[in-house]
């Protein structure tokens, strides 16, 4: 079994229990907008490349995640609504050890 449970609260305030595959490549960005979390334009919008910061989630449940790269701590420096627990969905790729995780979804910059 490779999918793991997490909770993405959406931009209205609404948890969402979602199934999340880890043996796909993907990363939450994805997942979010695979399971039309937030609107469409509104997420994702440079493509996962740590440039946009229209990704941006607040850790509420950490179980471990691993510690922001250069290019996502670069971004987060320049972006709206950061946050202590802030972090770029595009660059939290999907594994096993994210069981449990929850987050919300910071407002559109
Ligand atoms: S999708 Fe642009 S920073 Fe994550």
């Amino acid at each position: 079994m490779s999918d793991i449970n997490i909770k993405i609260t959406d931009r209205e305030g609404v948890t969402h229990d979602v199934v999340a595959p880890t043996d796909m490549s993907m990363n939450l960005m994805e997942i979010i907008r695979s399971y039309e979390l937030a609107e469409e334009g509104t997420i994702g919008v440079c493509g996962g490349m740590a440039m946009c910061a229209s990704c941006q989630v607040y850790v509420i449940n950490d179980p471990g995640l691993e510690p922001m790269g250069d290019e996502e701590d670069a971004m987060l420096a320049e972006a709206y609504h950061v946050e202590s627990n802030s972090r770029l969905g595009c660059q939290l790729h999907m594994v096993p050890a994210m069981e449990g995780l929850a987050v919300a979804i910071a407002p559109y910059p």
